[in-house]
């Protein structure tokens, strides 16, 4: 089993092994002294991989609970967290017992403020099932619910226990779903990693997920490490975001994945870059035949005005200056301070460098 340790304010292990699904009440028990436990998941997720993941736990000696709502991003909301904590209370759930979310980024964030929130916090386990999850969401503590004003605006900081990356519970995803995390790997490779950005590129995904998975986790693991709380070398992890962001945004969530968003967001602001003299010749076109590789759409048709306007309120703005996040070339983003109105001349393609 490959094990990587995430050195945070209160550290942990992430363990990546096929198979791992049906030992996970073993590797659970071990990190507790409760025999109590709610699985947080969603209608899909539940079908699939409670009953495997339940009966680890009870022969483990569990007694379990299942929390189960509909899957999709309009359930990362108030009422469902809500419902969650009436759920706990009326399990009788205490401060040393745990939370385990089972499922891709919304079950995750959801299910890992319940915990950070629940009488003061109490623990929780990721066992992350979509691709995304693996390599970005489970990672790194960030927890929250969505509000109607924005995605995300409401959370803790809260890190998991522990997290139990099974890559064998990513066949059966769609291949949307799965190519919309691979987005989030090309991301990693194009911010830290040539190796990994060229094994995207030219490699058969099949043969080279585990290693992605792995080497993806660890740039993230380093990344947090270095900026728990969000206020600097994290920002990298916003490469594609910024326009991501307001690609998803314009079409009102219901075109666009997130995914695709930064697939977009990623090829512009290179592309852009590459035309202001500050990112090397020739990465654009690079991220833009890796991202076609994977089905991912580089251009959303929509104009500089339309993103600009739908990019800044994008809570990663700090007072009036606004922080993008660019590549010298593939495998070193960087972070690139802009005031508005450069950022502006930035987007819309008349931007000079000082
Ligand atoms: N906390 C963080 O640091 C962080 C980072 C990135 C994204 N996120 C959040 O993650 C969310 C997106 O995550 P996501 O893409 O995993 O979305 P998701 O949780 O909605 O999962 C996508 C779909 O896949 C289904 N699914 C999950 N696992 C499956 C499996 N193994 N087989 C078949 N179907 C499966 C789900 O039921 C759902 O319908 C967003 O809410 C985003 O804000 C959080
Ligand atoms: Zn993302």
């Amino acid at each position: 089993m490959k094990k990587i340790h995430v050195k945070t304010g209160v550290p942990y292990d992430i363990c990546i092994e096929r198979g791992l699904l049906p030992r996970c009440g073993e590797l659970i028990g071990e990190i507790t002294s409760s025999r109590h436990t709610v699985i947080v998941t969603d209608d899909r997720v539940n079908k699939l991989y409670t009953a495997t993941v339940r009966k680890s736990l009870e022969q483990s000696g569990f007694t379990v609970d299942v929390f189960v709502f509909p899957n999709g991003e309009m359930s990362k909301c108030h009422p469902t967290l809500i419902a969650l904590y009436s759920f706990l209370s009326e399990k009788q759930i205490t401060r040393k017992d745990m939370l385990i979310a089972l499922g891709g980024g919304v079950v995750g964030d959801l299910a890992g403020f319940a915990a950070a929130t629940y009488l003061r916090g109490i623990d929780f386990v990721q066992i992350p099932t979509t691709l995304l999850a693996q390599i970005d969401s489970s990672v790194g503590g960030k927890t929250g619910v969505d509000i109607e004003s924005g995605k995300n605006l409401v959370g803790a900081f809260h890190q998991p226990r522990l997290v139990l990356c099974d890559p064998d519970t990513l066949a059966t995803l769609t291949p949307e779903i799965r190519n919309d995390g691979v987005a989030e790997a090309i991301k990693y490779g194009a911010i830290k990693s040539r190796s990994l950005f060229d094994k995207l590129a030219q490699r058969p995904l099949e043969e080279v997920l585990d290693e992605v998975i792995y080497e993806c986790i660890d740039i993230k693991r380093r990344v947090v490490e270095e900026d728990e709380f969000d206020n600097g070398e994290r920002m990298l992890l916003n490469f594609g975001h910024t326009l991501g962001h307001a690609v998803e945004k314009i079409f009102n969530y219901t075109t666009y994945t997130h995914g695709q968003g930064v697939a977009v967001g990623m090829y512009i602001i290179t592309e852009l870059s590459e035309r202001y003299g500050l990112t090397k010749p020739g990465e654009a076109e690079q991220i833009k035949r890796v991202l076609e590789r994977y089905s991912l759409p580089t251009d959303s048709g929509s104009t500089a005005t339309e993103l600009i306007t739908n990019s800044l309120n994008d809570k990663k703005r700090s007072k009036g200056d606004i922080h993008i996040i660019l590549i010298k070339e593939i495998g070193q983003g960087y972070i690139q301070k802009l005031t508005l109105d450069q950022y502006k001349q930035f987007i819309q393609g008349v931007y000079t460098c000082e």
